[in-house]
């Protein structure tokens, strides 16, 4: 046996006791004649004690051992003189009487505890080393812990877990496919699959009733804090359902799971936010509700009131009311309109007012309006003296409000509102089912070609798809999106529409949707699915700043793992058996 405990288990009570523990060693300190050793495995830290009065050549060995040395000790469970309430095991420590190197290490190239020297470059290409560190292992630890408590929560909801395959075919809508060439096929592709949705609904053809999975989905998108090429989600489908249903049985499992890992209880219900609502009051399909600072529309204030060409001229003039703010010096104004005028934001500028003590406005716009008019504003703010106004405007309304949702949610940062020890969540429902893509030039679905129209609207369809609202809903928590779905069209025709106003001929869609269209003429069911980020649903609860944390081998920003220097190239021979060339004469 390697070991009869491990280092994070021995208390007062195994005091006398002789044990063997493996590991590696943390620090090591060398005082008069004594060693000490702290010893790392996944549960803990245990101090080994060499003494050189009692084994000098034992003693000695110890001392030539470095960081990360990989070794296996026996020896006497002893009560620390100076106990360490840091450590569970801080009570005691072991007087070794025998010591084996397993393995010796390199000196690492950072070091191994919480708190690191190593930066994000180094750490991922020596991520085995960065999984020693106990902040990320508890990470994984509690991804296994909610990847557990999803499966047997599914589980006693009658779901069956369902594998699907990763090389399927290329389907378009959505984010960009990665693709896989084949070399029995040549000059053919597979392509991975961004989600298993056409799958699911396959299998609810097949009368699974009740399915999940937890599956790796790929997407060639550009790459933010929530968002990694490769990632996991809690994919689900049922039958039979309302989306009522739906919601509701999802709500649970976020309640479950909220109650298990963070002792919180969620609402009885949960908020639902029509998406038109989320938008006006947040400018966001993902408003963060931990705080405040709703939106305040000013177009009947300030519109045509006043000599400010730029509020009369705007479609949109709205703004949020910054408690206590008003103290901000000229400096912080111009840095507040410097980060709305950055290219990823993009407004124009930023109109600002301050209430006074006195309860006078200050306003940077207050030479084109009369003090009645600012007052009116203030009112319409119910705003109190000491606060901020910040004001945004445009020439499109969902624009202008996106603009100043991101400056609501960099006051709230900068207010400490975003607090990462609160959980607000709610769901959106109503998504309009298209929107508009500029780079196409055509409406694209919203979610995806099979979610359903919300059934009063579809006498809307031919004249204004624009304003059919979908069958859709998010599951929003902390101004994340962690999960999404709809109901889905299940009949046949509705679905020829929908690919129609999608643009695609009748060819077209069966060519790359003939799979399912064919199955929907057997029998389909009535079938509803949602599927939650599990990267980001483990890194909300672990509090965590990017989904890389919780991802034992994650993609860095650029789409590459580091650690395995992927992706790279390929032998020429791997090239001639695809019968492929790579042409970078375009690359620019
Ligand atoms: P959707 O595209 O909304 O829906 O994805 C569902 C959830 O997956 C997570 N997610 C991501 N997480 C990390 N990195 C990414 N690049 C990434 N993209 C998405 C989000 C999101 O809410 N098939 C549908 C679901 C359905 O309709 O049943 C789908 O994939 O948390």
């Amino acid at each position: 046996m390697y070991r009869t405990k491990t280092c994070g288990e021995l208390r007062l009570s195994d005091v006398g006791t002789v044990v063997t523990l493996a590991g590696w060693v943390q620090r090591s300190r060398k005082m008069g004649g004594m060693t000490f050793v702290d010893l790392r495995d996944r549960y803990g830290l245990t101090q080994l004690v060499f003494n050189e009065e009692i084994d000098k050549n034992l003693c000695e060995r110890a001392n030539k051992m470095g960081r990360e040395f990989c070794i296996q000790v026996t020896g006497t469970v002893s009560e620390r003189q100076s106990k360490n309430k840091n450590i569970d095991t801080g009570d005691i420590e072991i007087i070794t009487n025998s010591l084996n190197v397993l393995s010796e290490s390199l000196t690492p190239p950072f070091t191994i505890e919480d708190n690191t020297d190593g930066g994000d470059d180094i750490r991922m290409k020596y991520r085995y080393l960065d999984l020693r560190r106990p902040v990320v292992r508890k990470n994984m630890e509690l991804r296994h812990r909610m990847t557990i408590l999803i499966r047997n929560f599914l589980d006693s909801k009658a779901f069956i877990e369902v594998e699907t395959p990763i090389l399927i075919g290329s389907t378009p809508e959505g984010a960009r496919d990665f693709v896989v060439p084949s070399r029995m096929n040549p000059g053919q592709f597979y392509a991975l699959p961004q989600s298993p949705q056409t799958l699911k609904q396959l299998l609810m053809v097949s009368g699974f009733d009740r399915y999940f999975q937890i599956a790796k989905c790929f997407r060639d998108e550009d790459l933010r804090a929530d968002r990694q090429p490769e990632f996991t989600q809690v994919d689900c489908e049922m039958s039979f359902v309302d989306q009522d249903d739906v919601l509701n049985l999802f709500e649970d499992m976020a309640r479950h799971l909220f109650k298990e890992i963070r002792g919180v209880d969620l609402p009885a219900k949960l908020q639902q936010m029509t998406w038109h609502e989320a938008m006006r009051r947040f400018g966001s399909d993902k408003p963060d509700l931990r705080f405040g600072m709703e939106f305040v529309e000013l177009m009947d204030i300030l519109k045509g009131t006043g000599e400010f060409s730029v509020f009369n001229e705007a479609a949109y003039v709205g703004g949020i009311c910054v408690p206590g703010c008003a103290n901000y010096t000229r400096k912080q104004l111009d840095t507040l309109t410097e980060f709305v005028k950055r290219s990823q934001i993009g407004a124009k500028g930023l109109v600002w007012a301050k209430v006074n003590e006195d309860g006078t406005v200050k306003s940077s716009v207050d030479k084109f309006y009369s003090s009645d008019v600012l007052q009116n504003m203030k009112e319409a703010f119910k705003a109190n003296p000491g606060d901020l106004i910040l004001i945004l405007s445009g020439d499109n309304a969902n624009k202008t409000r996106i603009q100043l949702c991101a400056l609501r949610l960099e006051m709230g940062e900068r207010l400490g509102l975003r607090d990462k020890n609160k959980f607000e969540c709610l769901w959106i429902i109503d998504f309009p089912l298209f929107e508009w893509s500029e780079e196409e030039q055509r409406l694209m679905a919203t979610h995806h070609p099979f979610t359903m129209p919300n059934p009063d609207d579809i006498p809307l369809l031919d004249e204004h798809p624009e304003n059919v609202r979908a069958k859709a809903y998010d599951f929003v928590c902390n101004g994340i999106e962690v999960g999404g779905g709809s109901l889905r069209i299940h009949e046949g025709q509705l679905q020829e529409k929908m690919f129609k106003i999608l643009g695609f001929t009748p060819e077209r869609a069966m060519s790359q949707f003939g799979f399912l269209i064919n199955a929907f003429k057997y029998g389909a069911p009535p079938h509803a699915g949602l599927a939650f980020g599990l990267d980001r649903w483990v890194s909300i609860m672990a509090g965590l700043d990017s989904i890389r944390d919780c991802i034992a081998f994650p993609k860095n920003n650029s789409g590459r793992d580091v650690m395995l220097d992927a992706p790279s190239e390929i032998d020429k021979k791997q090239l001639d058996e695809l019968q492929l060339k790579v042409d970078l004469s375009q690359e620019k």
